[in-house]
């Protein structure tokens, strides 16, 4: 038996979904920001047997609240300093599940005409803050993953059909060579790119970085090493590691000197450093690329799935993305699916919309800021306890520190049980990893709701951490 269309039962869903949802959001400065919960009690508590009739939805509602609880990451909460996310602001969620009640095929014009006019507006919003031209083409992606898969796309067909060879039609096997140059700490999605586009990850060079920023002279060598190549040239404008950003107004006229080369610019969260007075000159110059991407679900704090890649060369975006079908044709309207890789999917760019219009140039702006403030003031505090070091001091929102064994012993294995201990612990989230061979602690923030008291709080909590676990490793072993 099915379900059937009733809209006292889909009130009952939504409201009980608004239920849960708003006891999710109100707790989270209450409970401990990571997961409690480990994967095979999830396990437990979600498998089921394949269900082999119908169940009611409050009932699917209720039960999955329960079930997730305790294993869910509390990335919108302001204590939340791990990879680079925050939470969304109340406009995207409210935005998002309007998206999903509307239930808009945002493939086409035609399928879901008022998402594609939304979706132009964000796209020339999104071009109007980031300082990007005005006539670049874009599209709204998953992520910068498919953003980078957009870019490279269109960067490959510019180059091949500059050489006479048209990939789309033609592929690849025999066409002129084709190389991306990234920086030592390019992000790892820029050779799942060329994998996926055919480049290969063989042809993904690294060039080496200064201070984390890509080394001119390595690059002006790179450039040469790739004789009559067409080169792809990665730039970073905030790497994941450091928030190190390239120095575009030195790097783009090197590209430009040499035929055959198209910039690109990695901004996942760094692009949207340009809407702060404060920090805005770590971007000069980068409008003179090529192509360049940004996340929403970064530090405008959408809804995850707003990815966003704007091109220069309009006709080699669409050309890359573009689908032909006689059942598609809208007239000449602007489809989404030539912009992108995808064919039928959800309306992503209506939360970007809402988010855009929650906070505005200066409320980005301000998030933006009091980010940058926050992992400061955290680095350096985490700097000035017994035992902590700064390994990279912050420039915008990214900074590296570790922590020294009191016992001497092992200071890499110290620094991953603070990581451990701090997430045990509960009041704030970072993730460790290895930097150029030791391990380390990661801070990062694009939280809107990260406050100065989520600070102190964090530094609180750190300090009992690194005085238990300092006491515990000074003391003799039983
Ligand atoms: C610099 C950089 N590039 C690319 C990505 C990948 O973005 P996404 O996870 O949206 O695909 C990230 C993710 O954090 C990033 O920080």
């Amino acid at each position: 038996m099915l379900p059937e269309a009733d809209t006292s039962a889909e009130r009952a869903a939504l409201e009980r979904a608004l239920d849960h949802a708003l006891r999710w959001l109100d707790g989270r400065d209450e409970r401990p920001v990571g997961p409690t919960v480990g994967a095979p009690e999830l396990r437990r508590r979600l498998r089921r047997a394949l269900p082999e009739g119908p169940t009611d939805a409050v009932t699917i509602v209720d039960e999955l609240a329960r079930d997730v609880d305790g294993g869910l990451m509390g990335n919108n909460a302001g204590r939340f300093f791990a990879w680079v996310m925050g939470g969304a602001v109340p406009a995207a969620i409210a935005a998002d599940w309007l998206a999903s009640a509307w239930d808009q095929n945002a493939g086409i014009t035609a399928t879901a005409p008022a998402v594609a006019v939304i979706e132009e507006v964000a796209g020339a919003w999104m071009l109007d803050l980031l300082e990007l031209p005005g006539e670049a083409s874009f599209g709204f992606t998953t992520g910068c993953q498919m953003a980078h898969l957009t870019a490279l796309a269109a960067a490959r067909r510019r180059l091949l059909l500059d050489r006479g060879w048209d990939p789309e039609r033609r592929g690849l096997r025999g066409s002129p060579p084709l190389r991306v140059l990234s920086g030592e700490h390019g992000h790892e999605t820029v050779d799942r790119a060329a994998q996926f586009l055919g480049i290969g990850t063989e042809n993904v060079h690294r060039v080496a970085t200064a201070g984390g920023r890509m080394n001119p002279d390595s690059l002006a060598e790179a450039l040469g090493a790739a004789g009559d190549d067409a080169v792809v040239v990665c730039l970073s404008a905030g790497d994941i590691h450091g928030g190190r950003f390239d120095d575009f107004r030195t790097l783009i006229p090197l590209c430009r000197r040499r035929p055959s080369t198209w910039v690109h610019v990695d901004g996942a969260f760094g692009l949207w450093v340009r809407v702060s007075d404060r920090h805005r000159g770590h971007l000069d110059g980068v409008e003179e690329a090529d192509s360049w991407i940004v996340d929403g679900h970064k530090w405008l704090n959408t809804t995850f799935d707003a990815g966003f890649v704007a091109v220069r060369d309009r006709d080699a975006h669409r050309g890359a993305m573009t689908a032909e079908a006689p059942y598609i044709s809208d007239g000449g309207a602007r489809d989404p699916v030539d912009w992108n890789p995808e064919w039928s999917r959800r309306a992503r760019a209506v939360p970007v919309y809402a988010a855009i219009r929650a906070l505005g140039r200066s409320g980005i702006a301000g998030v933006v800021d009091r980010c940058c403030d926050a992992v400061a003031r955290i680095v350096s505090g985490l700097g000035e306890m017994p035992g902590a070091e700064v390994v990279m001091p912050v420039t915008t929102n990214q900074g590296l520190v570790r922590f020294l064994d009191p016992s001497g012993e092992d200071d890499d294995a110290f620094t991953e049980r603070v990581v451990a201990a701090l997430q045990a612990d509960g009041t704030a989230f970072f993730t460790g990893m290895s930097w150029h061979g030791v391990s380390v602690m990661r801070v990062t923030a694009v939280g809107w709701n990260t406050t100065p008291d989520d600070v102190e709080a964090t530094l609180a909590a750190a300090a009992s951490v690194l005085s238990r676990l300092g006491r515990e490793a000074a003391a003799p072993s039983a």
